[in-house]
Protein backbone atom coordinates (compact mmCIF):
# COMPACT_ATOMS: atom_id res chain seq x y z
CA UNK A 1 0.00 0.00 0.00
CA UNK A 2 1.32 3.78 -0.84
CA UNK A 3 2.06 6.35 1.48
CA UNK A 4 -1.34 8.38 0.27
CA UNK A 5 -3.80 5.61 1.29
CA UNK A 6 -1.81 4.98 4.51
CA UNK A 7 -2.85 8.65 5.20
CA UNK A 8 -5.80 8.25 3.77
CA UNK A 9 -7.07 5.36 5.90
CA UNK A 10 -5.83 6.85 9.11
CA UNK A 11 -7.49 10.58 8.25
CA UNK A 12 -10.59 8.88 7.71
CA UNK A 13 -10.47 7.30 10.97
CA UNK A 14 -9.76 10.05 12.89
CA UNK A 15 -12.51 12.31 11.35
CA UNK A 16 -15.16 9.33 12.07
CA UNK A 17 -13.80 9.76 15.61
CA UNK A 18 -14.07 13.31 15.93
CA UNK A 19 -17.41 13.48 14.65
CA UNK A 20 -18.97 10.32 16.88
CA UNK A 21 -17.23 12.15 19.69
CA UNK A 22 -18.22 15.84 18.92
CA UNK A 23 -20.91 15.81 20.85
CA UNK A 24 -19.79 14.56 24.13
CA UNK A 25 -16.83 16.13 24.62
CA UNK A 26 -16.45 17.97 27.88
CA UNK A 27 -19.76 16.21 29.11
CA UNK A 28 -20.65 14.24 32.17
CA UNK A 29 -21.82 11.20 29.95
CA UNK A 30 -18.36 11.02 27.91
CA UNK A 31 -17.03 9.85 31.57
CA UNK A 32 -19.25 7.32 32.87
CA UNK A 33 -17.36 4.02 33.37
CA UNK A 34 -18.67 0.86 31.53
CA UNK A 35 -15.85 -1.92 32.27
CA UNK A 36 -12.18 -2.26 32.59
CA UNK A 37 -10.56 -2.53 28.58
CA UNK A 38 -8.46 -5.21 27.20
CA UNK A 39 -5.47 -2.88 28.39
CA UNK A 40 -6.48 -3.11 31.55
CA UNK A 41 -7.55 0.62 32.40
CA UNK A 42 -11.25 1.78 32.43
CA UNK A 43 -13.49 2.40 29.42
CA UNK A 44 -15.10 5.37 29.42
CA UNK A 45 -17.92 6.12 27.23
CA UNK A 46 -15.96 8.67 24.89
CA UNK A 47 -13.20 5.83 24.23
CA UNK A 48 -15.87 3.35 23.28
CA UNK A 49 -17.80 5.68 21.26
CA UNK A 50 -14.33 6.39 19.73
CA UNK A 51 -13.45 2.86 19.15
CA UNK A 52 -16.96 2.02 17.84
CA UNK A 53 -16.32 4.96 15.41
CA UNK A 54 -12.84 3.81 14.12
CA UNK A 55 -13.69 0.05 13.60
CA UNK A 56 -16.86 1.23 11.50
CA UNK A 57 -14.41 2.66 9.13
CA UNK A 58 -11.78 -0.18 9.26
CA UNK A 59 -14.36 -2.59 8.31
CA UNK A 60 -15.87 -0.76 5.35
CA UNK A 61 -12.56 -0.56 4.29
CA UNK A 62 -12.33 -3.89 3.59
CA UNK A 63 -8.40 -4.63 4.11
CA UNK A 64 -7.46 -7.42 6.18
CA UNK A 65 -5.21 -6.03 9.06
CA UNK A 66 -5.16 -7.54 12.58
CA UNK A 67 -6.66 -4.11 15.25
CA UNK A 68 -4.86 -3.33 18.11
CA UNK A 69 -7.29 -1.39 20.02
CA UNK A 70 -6.34 0.12 23.34
CA UNK A 71 -10.71 -0.90 24.86
CA UNK A 72 -10.81 -4.53 22.81
CA UNK A 73 -7.53 -5.50 22.61
CA UNK A 74 -7.12 -7.26 19.35
CA UNK A 75 -9.28 -8.47 16.72
CA UNK A 76 -8.90 -9.78 13.02
CA UNK A 77 -10.18 -8.43 10.05
CA UNK A 78 -10.65 -10.47 6.84
CA UNK A 79 -8.42 -13.25 6.20
CA UNK A 80 -4.77 -12.57 6.20
CA UNK A 81 -3.84 -9.65 7.86
CA UNK A 82 -1.46 -7.17 6.00
CA UNK A 83 -0.67 -5.01 8.86
CA UNK A 84 -1.13 -3.77 12.57
CA UNK A 85 -3.26 -1.42 12.54
CA UNK A 86 -2.26 0.52 15.98
CA UNK A 87 -5.49 2.95 17.87
CA UNK A 88 -5.36 4.21 20.78
CA UNK A 89 -9.70 5.70 20.08
CA UNK A 90 -8.61 8.88 22.21
CA UNK A 91 -5.39 9.24 24.19
CA UNK A 92 -5.99 12.01 26.77
CA UNK A 93 -9.50 11.06 27.93
CA UNK A 94 -9.02 12.82 31.26
CA UNK A 95 -8.96 15.94 29.19
CA UNK A 96 -11.15 15.46 27.14
CA UNK A 97 -14.09 14.14 29.44
CA UNK A 98 -13.31 17.49 31.66
CA UNK A 99 -12.98 19.88 28.43
CA UNK A 100 -9.24 20.91 28.85
CA UNK A 101 -7.89 21.14 24.92
CA UNK A 102 -5.55 19.17 24.69
CA UNK A 103 -6.41 15.24 23.58
CA UNK A 104 -5.53 13.15 19.63
CA UNK A 105 -5.81 10.42 17.82
CA UNK A 106 -2.54 8.43 17.58
CA UNK A 107 -2.59 5.42 14.91
CA UNK A 108 0.32 3.61 14.06
CA UNK A 109 1.02 0.82 11.10
CA UNK A 110 3.56 -1.82 11.47
CA UNK A 111 4.14 -5.37 12.42
CA UNK A 112 4.98 -6.94 15.64
CA UNK A 113 6.45 -4.62 17.93
CA UNK A 114 7.48 -1.08 18.54
CA UNK A 115 10.87 -1.67 16.78
CA UNK A 116 9.15 -1.89 13.17
CA UNK A 117 6.28 0.47 13.03
CA UNK A 118 6.76 2.10 9.29
CA UNK A 119 4.09 4.87 9.38
CA UNK A 120 2.82 7.17 12.30
CA UNK A 121 0.05 9.94 12.34
CA UNK A 122 -1.25 11.66 15.27
CA UNK A 123 -4.20 14.28 14.83
CA UNK A 124 -4.73 16.60 17.36
CA UNK A 125 -8.83 16.74 18.00
CA UNK A 126 -8.49 20.39 19.61
CA UNK A 127 -6.95 22.29 16.56
CA UNK A 128 -6.63 19.57 13.67
CA UNK A 129 -2.82 19.50 13.89
CA UNK A 130 -1.69 16.90 11.87
CA UNK A 131 1.59 14.71 12.65
CA UNK A 132 2.69 12.61 10.15
CA UNK A 133 5.82 10.07 9.83
CA UNK A 134 6.62 7.22 7.20
CA UNK A 135 9.63 5.57 8.01
CA UNK A 136 13.06 6.59 6.04
CA UNK A 137 10.89 9.35 4.95
CA UNK A 138 10.87 12.54 7.73
CA UNK A 139 8.16 13.97 9.89
CA UNK A 140 5.35 16.31 8.89
CA UNK A 141 3.15 18.84 10.49
CA UNK A 142 0.06 19.62 8.72
CA UNK A 143 2.91 18.63 5.38
CA UNK A 144 5.94 20.84 6.47
CA UNK A 145 8.71 19.03 7.62
CA UNK A 146 9.68 19.21 11.31
CA UNK A 147 12.79 18.79 12.96
CA UNK A 148 13.44 18.30 17.06
CA UNK A 149 15.46 20.84 18.82
CA UNK A 150 19.30 21.22 19.55
CA UNK A 151 19.46 21.71 22.52
CA UNK A 152 22.17 19.68 24.84
CA UNK A 153 22.91 21.41 28.34
CA UNK A 154 20.67 20.25 31.00
CA UNK A 155 20.04 23.90 31.99
CA UNK A 156 18.28 24.65 28.68
CA UNK A 157 15.90 21.93 28.34
CA UNK A 158 12.28 22.00 27.92
CA UNK A 159 11.27 18.65 29.89
CA UNK A 160 7.32 16.40 29.87
CA UNK A 161 8.38 14.38 32.60
CA UNK A 162 6.30 11.69 34.06
CA UNK A 163 9.04 11.08 36.65
CA UNK A 164 7.18 9.99 40.28
CA UNK A 165 8.32 8.12 43.14
CA UNK A 166 9.07 5.22 43.53
CA UNK A 167 11.28 6.06 39.98
CA UNK A 168 11.09 9.68 40.98
CA UNK A 169 14.16 11.64 38.70
CA UNK A 170 15.95 14.48 39.94
CA UNK A 171 14.54 16.52 37.14
CA UNK A 172 12.75 19.99 38.08
CA UNK A 173 13.33 23.66 37.74
CA UNK A 174 16.37 24.00 39.06
CA UNK A 175 18.30 21.69 37.09
CA UNK A 176 16.26 22.31 33.83
CA UNK A 177 14.81 25.32 32.16
CA UNK A 178 11.18 24.09 31.77
CA UNK A 179 8.96 21.44 33.12
CA UNK A 180 5.45 20.70 32.02
CA UNK A 181 2.86 18.21 31.85
CA UNK A 182 0.02 18.22 29.65
CA UNK A 183 -1.54 14.51 29.77
CA UNK A 184 -1.76 12.93 26.74
CA UNK A 185 1.33 11.11 25.87
CA UNK A 186 0.98 11.21 21.91
CA UNK A 187 0.74 14.71 21.56
CA UNK A 188 3.47 15.19 24.27
CA UNK A 189 5.88 13.14 22.06
CA UNK A 190 5.04 15.23 18.86
CA UNK A 191 5.96 18.21 20.55
CA UNK A 192 9.44 16.66 21.19
CA UNK A 193 9.50 15.72 17.24
CA UNK A 194 8.24 19.60 16.17
CA UNK A 195 11.24 21.28 18.71
CA UNK A 196 8.87 22.84 20.80
CA UNK A 197 10.48 20.61 24.28
CA UNK A 198 13.86 19.16 24.38
CA UNK A 199 12.28 15.44 26.04
CA UNK A 200 9.65 13.60 26.92
CA UNK A 201 10.49 10.98 29.77
CA UNK A 202 8.08 8.61 32.18
CA UNK A 203 9.35 6.18 34.24
CA UNK A 204 5.93 5.12 35.98
CA UNK A 205 5.75 1.99 34.02
CA UNK A 206 2.55 2.61 32.79
CA UNK A 207 2.37 3.79 28.91
CA UNK A 208 0.74 1.57 26.70
CA UNK A 209 2.07 0.98 22.99
CA UNK A 210 -0.92 2.57 22.00
CA UNK A 211 0.06 5.69 23.72
CA UNK A 212 3.28 5.83 22.00
CA UNK A 213 3.79 3.72 18.75
CA UNK A 214 2.96 6.22 16.26
CA UNK A 215 4.65 9.30 17.85
CA UNK A 216 7.98 6.96 18.67
CA UNK A 217 8.24 6.87 14.86
CA UNK A 218 7.88 10.95 14.52
CA UNK A 219 10.09 11.62 17.03
CA UNK A 220 12.60 9.28 15.43
CA UNK A 221 12.21 10.67 11.49
CA UNK A 222 12.10 14.25 13.43
CA UNK A 223 15.78 13.42 14.46
CA UNK A 224 15.21 12.71 17.67
CA UNK A 225 15.92 9.51 19.49
CA UNK A 226 13.93 7.06 21.83
CA UNK A 227 14.79 4.49 24.31
CA UNK A 228 14.17 2.97 27.59
CA UNK A 229 16.51 3.77 30.87
CA UNK A 230 19.03 1.62 30.11
CA UNK A 231 19.49 3.16 26.72
CA UNK A 232 18.19 0.32 24.63
CA UNK A 233 15.75 0.82 21.71
CA UNK A 234 11.81 -0.25 22.80
CA UNK A 235 10.56 -3.72 20.82
CA UNK A 236 7.79 -4.36 22.98
CA UNK A 237 5.28 -6.41 21.37
CA UNK A 238 2.03 -4.46 20.06
CA UNK A 239 -0.02 -5.93 22.84
CA UNK A 240 -2.34 -3.28 24.69
CA UNK A 241 -1.27 -5.31 27.99
CA UNK A 242 2.15 -4.43 27.84
CA UNK A 243 3.30 -1.43 30.18
CA UNK A 244 6.88 0.26 29.37
CA UNK A 245 8.99 3.69 30.52
CA UNK A 246 10.52 5.34 28.00
CA UNK A 247 12.75 8.61 27.07
CA UNK A 248 12.59 10.46 24.33
CA UNK A 249 14.50 13.44 23.44
CA UNK A 250 16.49 15.28 20.78
CA UNK A 251 19.25 13.14 20.42
CA UNK A 252 21.91 15.80 21.89
CA UNK A 253 20.37 15.38 25.33
CA UNK A 254 20.02 12.08 25.61
CA UNK A 255 23.14 10.53 27.31
CA UNK A 256 22.57 12.90 30.28
CA UNK A 257 19.14 12.48 30.59
CA UNK A 258 20.15 8.51 30.93
CA UNK A 259 22.68 9.43 33.09
CA UNK A 260 20.07 10.97 36.17
CA UNK A 261 18.31 7.83 35.47
C1 LIG B 1 -3.03 8.55 29.00
C2 LIG B 1 -2.22 9.71 28.48
C3 LIG B 1 -1.33 10.28 29.55
C4 LIG B 1 -0.44 9.23 30.16
C5 LIG B 1 -1.27 8.08 30.70
C6 LIG B 1 -2.15 7.52 29.61
P1 LIG B 1 -5.32 7.75 27.86
O1 LIG B 1 -3.71 7.91 27.93
O2 LIG B 1 -1.42 9.34 27.39
O3 LIG B 1 -0.49 11.26 29.02
O4 LIG B 1 0.26 9.78 31.22
O5 LIG B 1 -0.41 7.09 31.19
O6 LIG B 1 -2.95 6.53 30.21
O7 LIG B 1 -5.74 6.91 29.04
O8 LIG B 1 -5.87 9.11 27.93
O9 LIG B 1 -5.48 7.07 26.56
CA1 LIG C 1 -7.00 6.05 25.40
Amino acid sequence: MSESTYYELCNNVALAIEKAVSGIIGKPEAGVTLRIGADGTPTEKIDEVAENAALRVLEKDGRSMRFVSEELGEKILGDEPEFTFVLDPIDGTFNAVNNIPFFCVPIAIGGSDLSDISYGYVKNLVNGDIYIAERGKGAFLNGKRIHVSDHSDLSELSVISYSQRPHALPINNHNVRRVRVYGCAALELCYIASGIFDAFIDMRNMLRITDIAAAKLIVEEAGGRVTDWNGDPLTTALDVRQRLNMIASNGRAHDKLLELA
